[in-house]
């Protein structure tokens, strides 16, 4: 370098275009990267600067370490600036993208629900359980004989016709009720007895209020002095829990082989109170379960002395209760596992 004046025009050129170049950048991170060409000690305008002083004569190499510290720190400061400036700014925009509006509602987690049989069937359970029942559950493959031939319907009996059977072979067959529980029970104990027995049932059947696989809960109640009387006192109770307070109960005379006398149980209509609406075809009652006295014959058979013990037995269809309950128009929907019908009942 000849003299001064050349080493102020470099710096001064140096200034000029650190200065240009700054004003171009437009963020933080271009500071940044700019600022490293420029303080490269190798290739850097600015840091590279003390490497040229080999090649300055010694009477000027005091004043040129100076001047050279002197653009050092005014890039330095420069870059501080203008890294601080960006970074405000930058700040301020995240903050401000950044916003969260507390006051919006928020994404509703997805849970499960319970199917709608399975909570009739929980309700019919816990019901039936506070008045002091007990569980009993049954298996879904029956012999014949518990099935029918027990509860009073031997092999030519006309009733066997109500119930089209799943035979699986002579002696087998998918049971048509969950009364076969009954005999099973009443062979296995002797009175008092007070169970309900839930399950499957299976019958070639198959329209909009019937399925070829659908659920029964079964009641039975033997002890001493059990009439007909005590079957409609409890199903009153029943009914008032499971459609609501107000709900009354009236008998049809009808017929089951293994009860005598048999009842069709109908339920004033809970949906109009009574008056008759499209629930209740105008009627004002609803039917839901059979039921009767155990008949003396099934008692005998199963050993209990029919002259000290009677009972009564019911067979509630809960795909029905659902269906009248949450306003289901065909049972296929109970087996379609449509989640737009599932979530629509949840209680
Ligand atoms: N088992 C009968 C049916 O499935 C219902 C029933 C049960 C009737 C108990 C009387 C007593 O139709």
């Amino acid at each position: 370098m000849a003299d001064l004046n050349e080493l102020s025009e470099k710096l001064n050129g140096i200034r000029k275009e650190i200065k240009t170049e700054l004003e171009k950048l437009e963020s933080s991170k271009s500071v940044f990267e700019y600022k490293k060409t420029i303080f490269d000690s190798k290739t850097g305008k600015v840091g590279s600067l003390m490497r040229e002083m080999g090649k300055i004569p010694n009477d000027m190499k005091a004043e040129y370490g100076k001047r050279v510290n002197e653009i050092k720190t005014w890039a330095q400061d420069l870059f501080d600036e203008m890294d601080e400036k960006f970074k405000a700014e930058e700040m301020r925009l995240r903050y401000e993208s950044e916003q969260i509006d507390v006051t919006m509602p928020s994404i509703k987690p997805k849970h499960g629900y319970l199917h709608p049989n399975t909570l009739i069937r929980n309700q019919i359970v816990d019901i039936f359980g506070s008045m002091g029942f007990e569980i009993y559950e049954g298996s879904e493959i029956e012999t014949d004989y518990y099935n029918f031939t027990a509860l009073n319907t031997p092999d030519d009996h006309p009733a066997r016709d109500m119930q089209d059977t799943f035979y699986l072979s002579d002696k087998f067959l998918l049971r048509t009720q969950t009364s076969a529980g009954q005999i099973h029970v009443m062979e296995a104990k002797q009175p008092p007895i007070k169970i309900i027995s839930p399950g499957k049932v299976f019958r070639s059947d198959d329209d909009a209020t019937h399925s070829p696989m659908f659920s029964q809960m079964e009641g039975l109640v033997v002890d001493k002095g059990i009439t007909l009387c005590d079957l409609k006192g409890m199903l009153d109770v029943f009914v008032q829990k499971i459609f609501g307070e107000g709900t009354s109960t009236r008998l049809r005379p009808s017929y089951f082989p293994f009860t005598e006398p048999s009842v069709e149980v109908d339920v004033s209509c809970f949906q109009c109170q009574g008056k008759g609406c499209k629930l209740c075809k105008g009627t004002g009652w609803i039917e839901v379960l059979g039921a009767g006295v155990v008949n003396k014959k099934v008692l005998e058979g199963c050993g209990i002395d029919s002259d000290v013990y009677s009972g009564f037995a019911f067979g509630i269809g809960i795909e029905r209760i659902a269906m009248l309950k949450y306003g289901i128009n065909n049972i296929k929907h109970l087996f379609e596992s449509d989640l737009r019908v599932l979530e629509q009942i949840n209680e």
